[in-house]
């Protein structure tokens, strides 16, 4: 079954735009981004958009639909009514490029300033051994895709430009903590980071980063939590002033 569905889509790039009315064939079983590729395909060949899998692993499809961070592939038609105008637009907190398509560079910085890995001393790359065990926390955390909606939807960095400098935001806060814990990484200051250079102290755990997560990933609740609160311990534990203290002497 078919019909013609009311699109709104913003057109545009980094000197302004606006929004665009499309009228366009949906058919039974497509996704947000069938119909945007239809309007390239049909009426607008120059409509930018960024995709790659077409199957909700790539994370390359990111927007906004009726003003939700969502991935376009992985958005059913179904979930809107035949009637309803369905509005598309780039998402909001990082620089539009052109029309659909963001530039997300800002979450490479923020990866590439995070310490990699550290394997224990002597141990050479195929002699790492590990227990399902002690990777069962973490494991969740691999499940990211770098779809990044997460870290449009934060509010610290999504109405406020000036924090980007000094906050990592969530998809880079489950990585600290994902290497905090990660049974052979070496590393022993990963909570110190998460509070120095990564600014875990302005997440005021909203969890909106949560709701958004395509991979249904405890953000909050299962990285960034446990995390403030090894920040929190280290701050507070006697042992560990008092550790600190004799180091600096
Ligand atoms: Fe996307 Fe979830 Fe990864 Fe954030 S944590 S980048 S929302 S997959
Ligand atoms: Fe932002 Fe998620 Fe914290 S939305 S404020 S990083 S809980
Ligand atoms: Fe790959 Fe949507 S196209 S996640």
């Amino acid at each position: 079954m078919s019909y013609d569905a009311k699109f709104r889509v913003w057109r545009g790039d980094a000197d302004g735009g606006e929004l665009v009315d499309y009228t366009v064939e949906v058919n039974e079983g497509e996704v947000v981004l069938d119909i945007i590729h239809r309007l390239q395909a049909t009426q607008s060949g120059d409509l930018a958009v960024r995709w790659n899998c077409k199957a909700g692993k790539c994370g390359s499809c990111s927007a906004e639909v009726n003003g939700i961070p969502r991935l376009m592939c992985m958005t059913r038609m179904s979930t809107f009514t035949e009637t309803e105008t369905v509005t598309v637009t780039p998402m909001r907190a990082f620089p539009v490029i052109r029309d659909l398509v963001t530039d997300v560079s800002f979450n490479y910085e923020k990866a590439r300033q995070i310490p990699a890995f550290a394997p224990p001393e002597g141990v050479a790359p195929g002699d790492y051994r590990m227990q399902q065990v002690d990777v069962e926390r973490s494991q969740e955390f691999r499940k990211c895709i770098e779809c990044f909606l997460c870290q449009n939807t934060c509010h610290v960095v999504r109405d406020h430009e000036d924090n980007k400098e000094a906050f990592a935001g969530p998809r880079f806060l489950i990585r600290a903590a994902e290497l905090d814990m990660h049974p052979l990484d070496a590393r022993d200051d990963r909570a110190d980071f998460a509070r120095d250079e990564q600014g875990i102290g302005m997440c005021n755990i909203t969890k909106c980063c949560t709701e958004v997560c395509p991979e249904h990933i405890k953000i909050t609740d299962n990285a960034i939590i446990p995390m403030k609160e090894r920040v929190v311990g280290r701050r507070y534990d006697p042992l560990v002033w008092l550790g600190n203290k004799i180091s600096r002497r």
